[in-house]
């Protein structure tokens, strides 16, 4: 019988936290104690889990004594204010922010793709961006059979991937522009109803969006491919749940579409949907409250011999954030990788 795991979720009361009480209970994970911790605003509020409710409680740096895993989901500045408070504490620390994802100290990880780098952690894992993780899980497999030499990815990306508050500004705004009302936005520099934003966090120097350049440095860190040439274009679309990307890739041997249908026919994570003349393919609204990465629109790059397209769909909340992070703390658990396990 396994032994019950002590978890803290931090920003439970958030989108992400929302989604990670969903797959705990969905996966029957050994919880034991549930501390829900979240900010002051919330300290009265109360969240049901398995028929019982929890209380809310402010996240301080004395939260964690006793946890085992901490599920962080509150975003950058209280990851780098409270992990390390909660790693000194001995828990682990799995964090869905971009907090640490580019520490070297830090194993980045999606599980169908680089788990043995959580044989490596030092307390904090990260989880990366919601549109990487579905990307690598695609990637891996294909690079393996026939080796990247360059990827092109353009991202249609949910309003639920920018938290709760984003997705009550595209519900609020589509009815004010249906019934003919103002509406001042509060999340997105631009109107998101019946309208896309070639823009997702901010611009850097270099021209691109920290989201993009967030796709093309956790790619080349998870894939441990620092050299790959990959380029990316990050744009949010008035989708609720459910992120998109169009992938040109270009290998160093030839792959056909037949053969890469095979290849990922048969990956980890992942469903192949792919029958254009029947009108089979994935879209947002089918992936929402799906556990797999979708892809179809295999197809040969007309214009590069060794090119491939492909469309990939996955639920940004699950496989982005959620249940990644679960089946990070599954690993652990199932590899006596917890800190208390490693140092006992
Ligand atoms: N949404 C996605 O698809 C996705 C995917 C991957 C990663 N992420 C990352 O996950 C994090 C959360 O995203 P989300 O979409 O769940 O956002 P969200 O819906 O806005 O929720 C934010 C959570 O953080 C809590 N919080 C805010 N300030 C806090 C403070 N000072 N102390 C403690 N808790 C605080 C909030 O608590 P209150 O309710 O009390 O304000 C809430 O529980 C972000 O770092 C995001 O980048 C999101």
């Amino acid at each position: 019988m396994i032994k019950p795991i002590n978890i803290a979720i931090l920003g439970a009361t958030g989108r992400v936290g929302a989604e990670l009480l969903a797959v705990l209970e969905e996966r029957n994970f050994p919880v034991g104690v549930l501390r829900l911790l979240a900010s002051s605003r919330s300290k009265d509020a109360s969240l049901s889990f398995n028929g019982t409710s929890y209380p809310v409680e402010e996240a301080t740096p004395e939260s964690f004594n006793g946890i085992d895993i901490v599920l962080a989901s509150a975003g950058e500045e209280i990851s780098k204010r409270l992990a390390p408070a909660a790693v000194a504490a001995g828990a682990c620390v799995i964090d869905n922010s971009n907090a640490f994802r580019m520490d070297p100290e830090v194993p980045l990880v999606v599980p169908e793709v680089n788990a043995k780098a959580l044989h490596n952690h030092k307390g904090i894992i990260a989880n990366p961006n919601c549109s990487t993780a579905q990307l690598v899980v695609i990637l891996k497999p294909l690079h393996d059979a026939a080796g990247l030499k360059r990827v092109i990815v353009t991202t249609y990306q949910s309003v639920s991937g920018a938290g709760k508050e984003a997705i009550d500004e595209l519900e609020h705004q589509t009815r004010a522009i249906m019934n003919n009302e103002d509406y001042t936005p509060l999340v997105f520099q631009h109107q998101i109803a019946f309208n896309l934003i070639p823009q997702i966090d901010k611009f850097l120097d270099n021209g691109y969006t920290k989201e993009e350049m967030k796709l093309v440095n956790e790619s080349r860190k998870m894939l441990d491919l620092p050299e790959l040439p990959i380029t990316a274009t990050a744009v949010r679309v008035p989708v609720v749940i459910g992120h998109s990307e169009s992938v040109t890739i270009d290998f160093e041997k030839p792959l056909s579409p037949v053969e890469a249908r095979q290849i990922l026919a048969t990956s980890p994570a992942v469903e192949v949907w792919d029958s254009p003349a029947e009108g089979i393919y994935p879209t947002p609204v089918e992936a929402a409250g799906a556990d797999p990465v979708y892809v179809g629109r295999i197809r040969h790059d007309t214009s590069s011999p060794n090119g491939l397209n492909l469309w990939v769909v996955a639920d940004n909340l699950r496989i982005g954030a959620a249940l990644n992070a679960v089946r990070i703390a599954e690993y652990l658990v199932e590899h006596n990788l917890l800190k208390q396990q490693v140092t006992t």
